[in-house]
């Protein structure tokens, strides 16, 4: 039975720092959220205990490694007894890693790590989550991608032989994206790039601040209809070409 809970219910990854943290505090801004927030270290994530403190009871952290297929599976047993009667309306694979290699200096190990934690993880996390969000009205699937893995866009990027382990696995999460969609029509699934954010990841001479990005990554996934789901779409709701 779908959820008739008056509360919307978000998992983000990822949720220590960064784009993950600035959209868990966004959301937690709102009553009408109860938001779980996923951090590998969350002893360690001050800054989500400090809104946590001043939240009215809608935030909860749990642990999750995105790389380790133990850890995302053992933390639904601390997520159940707090979605699981309502179910979850949206899941945001955030979390990520990138590398700085050229395709015949990479380091394979390094390859196969980056994909872990950018591709696995999320493939995973939604798979062990499915039946939370089978119970929600909403079943939206976020999966935070780039621009990066987009093969049509690279020669506009200027970004031909470089970060190729990061680019392959958010090529790879993209298409997670679009078999996601095609094994469950019912839910939406997106694959969303959050523009080049001033992060740890992004680096000071980002082009937006993470208040602008995350503004823009809520308004689209709270927009989003089942017409959208397998889109590639930038943070501002722009279609990006495969
Ligand atoms: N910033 C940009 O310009 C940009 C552009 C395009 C796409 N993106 C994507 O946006 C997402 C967020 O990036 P960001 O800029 O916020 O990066 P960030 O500042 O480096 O933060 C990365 C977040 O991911 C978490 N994380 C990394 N590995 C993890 C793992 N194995 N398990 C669980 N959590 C893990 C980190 O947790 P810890 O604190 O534990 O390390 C941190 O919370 C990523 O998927 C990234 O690829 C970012």
């Amino acid at each position: 039975m779908p959820s008739t809970s008056p509360l919307t219910t978000w998992l983000v990854t990822g949720a220590s720092r960064g784009i993950g943290y600035e959209l868990v505090r966004q959301l937690v801004s709102s009553s009408d959220n109860l938001v779980v927030a996923a951090c590998r270290s969350p002893e360690k994530a001050t800054a989500l205990h400090a809104l946590k403190s001043t939240s009215k009871g809608q935030l909860h952290l749990v642990q999750m490694d995105t790389g380790d297929f133990d850890s995302i599976r053992a933390s639904f047993g601390q997520v159940e007894p707090i979605l699981g009667e309502i179910g979850l309306d949206y899941l945001i694979n955030n979390a990520g890693v990138t590398v700085q290699d050229t395709p015949f200096t990479l380091d394979p190990e390094a390859l196969v790590s980056t994909y872990r934690v950018n591709a696995a993880g999320p493939a995973l996390v939604s798979q062990v989550y499915l039946p939370l969000i089978e119970k929600s009205k909403r079943k939206v699937i976020l999966n935070v991608s780039s621009g990066v893995g987009s093969i049509a866009s690279i020669e506009q990027l200027g970004l031909s032989g470089m970060f190729p382990a990061y680019a392959m696995s958010k090529a790879a999460l993209n298409m997670l994206t679009v078999k996601q969609k095609g094994a469950r029509p019912d839910l939406i699934a997106i694959t969303l790039c959050p523009g080049h954010v001033k992060t740890d990841m992004g680096g000071p001479n980002g082009a937006l601040e993470p208040e602008e990005s995350v503004a823009g990554i809520l308004k689209v996934v709270t927009e989003a209809t089942s017409a959208d789901s397998g889109k590639y779409l930038r943070y501002n709701g722009e279609t990006i070409p495969w």
